[in-house]
């Protein structure tokens, strides 16, 4: 296994539930780092740009008003597997599927308004990360 860095992004309805500390607790007890952290409101032109490979599904419309419905903590998180790890820590898209004790079984309501993003492979890691954070605003741990 490798370190890896992956992006997180806990969306309008878990900020709304204010379930912030809630979820970090859980990607920090998975081994997880939070190496980056921001609060923004995305501007509908940044949430239709992060989704751009979703442009034809006929949710994209959908989910883009939800994305921008409220603040979001956008994170870089760094650790053995990250992308795999925190894509387990979350648990399925539909909240329905995923897994007892997952983000998105325990913070999600609906598939559409689903609690969490998180980088599904490490090519899409580096550039969701980019698409947000400047280098010198991570900050790797040294202690
Ligand atoms: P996707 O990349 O398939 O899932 P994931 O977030 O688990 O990588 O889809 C991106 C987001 O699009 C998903 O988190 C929620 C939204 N979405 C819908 O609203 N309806 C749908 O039917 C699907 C598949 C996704």
């Amino acid at each position: 296994m490798a370190v890896e860095r992956t992006l997180s992004i806990l969306k309008p309805d878990a900020v709304g539930k204010n379930a912030i500390g809630q979820i970090i607790a859980r990607i920090e007890s998975a081994g997880l780092q939070v190496v980056a952290a921001r609060m923004t409101h995305l501007t509908q032109g940044e949430a239709e740009g992060f989704y751009a490979v979703h442009s034809e599904r006929p949710f994209f419309g959908d989910l883009v008003k939800f994305m921008i419905s409220g603040p979001v903590m956008v994170m870089v998180l760094e650790g053995e597997n990250a992308v795999a790890t925190y894509r387990d820590v979350m648990g399925a898209t539909d909240p329905k599927k995923a897994t007892a004790g997952t983000i998105r079984a325990d913070f999600a309501d609906s598939i559409d308004e689903n609690a969490a993003h998180g980088s599904d492979s490490l090519d899409n890691a580096k550039n969701e990360i980019a698409y947000f954070f400047r280098a010198t605003e991570i900050c790797p741990r040294t202690r």
